[in-house]
């Protein structure tokens, strides 16, 4: 049995089976709701419901007060509906948002690389292909771990059959143990997206800034490789940090892609490269060489950051110190998959 969801004040409609939280029908019918947990702990979703029957669902009492339920209030990752029902939902979907609708996939595992000691490289072959936008993410499951885990696609969107993931090992994670220590090629695994609403701002003028540390290089690295194949000719710089040597991978892409592409700069830095005497490159925290690359004048520009939230917090305050608007820092959030 199937209701129908009117969506204001965009006024879009989509249908939603019994079984199906509004935000799951409306992201698989390619409506943009916002959200950011998924499961009723945040109140991101938070809309209010102006006519018909919804059952609140799973929706954790400190997300949705008392008082917010006894105004009609839901949050769309829970709720349920039970006839057909409008909802007015906060919604600011920005124009260069392509929004592709989320669907089910099979996807076999056809490789699993060393990055470097704590980060795996993970391909996979979808069943068909998945349109996407560079900077998104899908939902993984994995045998015995509880729900499914997040992780940003490395791939450009023209690899439309293929996944690449880069995988940090969690110590105690289940799912980025399952990764590092049981899962093999030929191995088929079930995944879902995409999702997110981490990608470039394609209309919008300014030197494209990429602050990446740990594997928060992925998005970054679609995100570039995109760019650069559609001949972009904004000036796009990646600052990549890492550890040391060993940690700091995939520098062989983008130091080719800095030789073929005049207007791609690479600049990775190490914070710790007292073990690394021949290490010539920057020697400190990436958001210290990207203040050094602008000297720390940012403004007019806009800025992408995917990595562990210190490096994430160090970056805006070092950009807005530099005079770039928050409007104008982009980052990817809730990617901890453990
Ligand atoms: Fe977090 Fe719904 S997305 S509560």
């Amino acid at each position: 049995m199937t209701h129908s969801v009117t969506i204001e004040p965009i006024g879009e409609q989509i249908e939603v089976e019994e079984d199906q939280t509004i935000l799951q029908a409306a992201l698989r019918q390619g409506v943009w709701l916002p959200f950011a947990c998924g499961h009723g702990t945040c109140g991101t979703c938070k809309v209010q419901v102006v006519d018909g029957d919804v059952d609140v669902g799973d929706a954790s009492p400190f997300a949705l007060i008392d008082v917010e339920r006894d105004e009609g209030k839901v949050l769309a990752c829970c709720a349920t509906v039970e006839s057909d029902v409008t909802i007015e939902a906060d919604i600011d979907v920005d124009p260069d948002f392509e929004g592709y609708p989320v669907e089910d996939y099979t996807a076999t595992v056809t490789e699993i690389t060393d990055l470097s000691p704590t980060i795996k490289g993970l391909h996979l072959k979808l069943d068909r292909p998945m349109t996407f936008q560079a900077g998104q993410y899908i939902n993984l499951e994995l045998p015995g771990v509880d729900g499914p885990r997040a992780f940003s696609l490395a791939n450009p969107p023209s690899q439309a059959d293929e996944v690449e993931l880069h995988v940090r090992l969690v110590p105690g994670g289940a799912a980025t143990t399952y990764i590092h220590e049981q899962l093999k090629p030929g191995d088929e695994l079930n995944l879902s997206g995409p999702y997110g609403q981490f990608f470039v701002r394609s209309s919008q003028p300014g030197d494209l800034i990429f602050i990446a540390g740990g594997s928060g290089l992925s998005s970054p690295q679609s995100m570039i490789l995109d760019l650069l194949a559609n001949g972009d000719e904004r000036q796009i710089t990646l600052f990549q940090g890492a550890r040391n040597v060993p940690e700091l991978y995939n520098r062989d892409l983008f130091e080719t892609l800095a030789r073929d592409h005049d207007n791609f700069t690479y600049i990775p830095a190490l914070n710790d490269a007292d073990n690394d005497p021949d290490w010539k490159g920057f020697k400190g925290f990436v958001h210290e060489a990207a203040k050094e690359h602008y000297e720390s004048r940012f403004a007019g520009n806009k800025a992408y950051l995917c990595g562990p939230p210190p490096m994430i917090d160090a970056a805006i305050t070092a950009l807005m110190q530099g005079r770039l608007f928050e409007r104008d820092i982009f980052m990817e959030k809730f990617l901890t998959a453990a």
